[in-house]
């Protein structure tokens, strides 16, 4: 490995700016912060008390001054103040005192943001002290950071499942060929847990005691023998009072069928949309799958069955891309064509 002055003294960074999580690369320290996409104000001056882990343990529990906002929630930037402050937060935080060198920073942003909104991320890494500033799609940092042959003449296939989006690409030659992108993520499974529990049992959830049943018993494909079940807390409608009930992986995995089923027509669309050279290749190679929501238990196999290709999780799916921003980051020249992808 080179070992030169400039890499003992850079603070190059790399930024998975993700609908629900922001991790951060710093070059020759590895992943420095892992921490949720989440701001909490205080609403009656605006000013910002928690970032990150902290604020979204606030979420739901929050007194009537405070508000808790994910700034990135459904791919786009809703909140442009609070994404360029957060932003600013994690530079410095890993910055310290060290600004005698203005770091270069890499980031890679939801692949459906605007034009205007990538001035914002640009602007926001700037003003918090970066020098250069390069933007990278989500599934072709997702693409790199699983060490598929990005730059060869072969199709690679990658589904990265977040939050707020699923986006679906092929890649051949440094450029994204085929590209589908939903709005449907983890976010959407957590939300579609919280209605027929209502209606079933009469109780009402919160959005983090959502996710918990959906990380712990939900499924996208009927594994025989591994049904589970779980005592899930919330608030009976009708005597106003906590309880708590016995929730079963069978309903659970009815619940998020209409997410899975939107995930799994996406990828039936980005196949078919692909060139029928690239489509060999992907038969051959198969598909790559990252982000969180892929975690999701039996969305490989559901892949896997309905499209008859073979399916590959990555090995670890929460940091594919911030790992795939450090390797271009460590190789700023060689990756150059996937970066301009976000210039207009
Ligand atoms: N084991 C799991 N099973 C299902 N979903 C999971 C699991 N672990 C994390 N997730 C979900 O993954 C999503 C976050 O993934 P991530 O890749 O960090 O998103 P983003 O890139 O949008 O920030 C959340 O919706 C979270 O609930
Ligand atoms: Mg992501």
């Amino acid at each position: 490995m080179a070992f030169s002055v400039a890499n003992v003294f850079s603070n190059d960074i790399g930024i998975d700016l993700g609908t629900a999580n922001t991790l951060v690369y710093v070059r020759g320290r590895g992943i420095v912060i892992n921490e949720p996409t989440v701001v909490a104000t205080d609403t009656r001056t605006g000013r910002v008390v928690a970032m990150g882990g902290e604020a979204k343990e606030m979420l739901g529990r929050e007194p009537p001054d405070l508000k808790v906002i994910r700034p990135l929630r459904d791919g786009v930037i809703n909140d442009f103040e609070y994404t360029e402050e957060m932003i600013r937060y994690f530079i410095r935080r890993v910055l310290k005192n060290r600004f005698f060198v203005r770091p270069k920073v890499v980031v890679c942003v939801p692949s459906g943001i605007t034009p205007v909104e990538k001035r914002a991320v640009r602007d926001a890494a700037e003003r918090a002290g970066a020098k250069d500033v390069r933007l990278i799609a989500e599934p072709m940092a997702a693409a790199i950071g699983c060490s598929l042959p990005v730059e060869e003449p072969v199709g690679s296939m990658i589904i990265d499942i977040g939050g707020g989006t699923s986006e679906i690409a092929i890649i051949s030659l440094s450029g994204i060929v085929t590209k589908v992108s939903i709005r449907v993520g983890g976010d959407e499974m957590d939300e579609a847990i919280i209605q027929p529990l209502r209606k079933t049992y009469n109780l009402l959830i919160g959005p983090r005691m959502a996710e918990s049943i959906k990380i712990h018993i939900g499924s996208a494909f009927p594994v025989f023998d591994e049904e589970k079940e779980m005592p899930v807390k919330g608030l009976d409608l009708v005597g106003a009072t906590p309880r708590m009930v016995m929730v079963n992986s069978e309903e659970i995995r009815e619940a998020l069928s209409e997410s899975v089923n939107a995930i799994i027509a996406a990828v039936r669309l980005a196949l078919e949309k692909t060139p029928e050279e690239l489509a060999a290749d992907i038969i051959d190679r198969g598909i790559v799958m990252s982000g969180g929501g892929a975690l999701l238990r039996g969305l490989d196999q559901r892949v896997r069955v309905e499209t008859n290709l073979p399916v590959r999780l990555d090995d670890d799916c929460m940091t594919c891309v911030v790992r795939g921003t450090g390797k271009v980051l460590d190789n700023l020249n060689g990756y150059e064509k996937m970066l301009e992808t976000l210039k207009d």
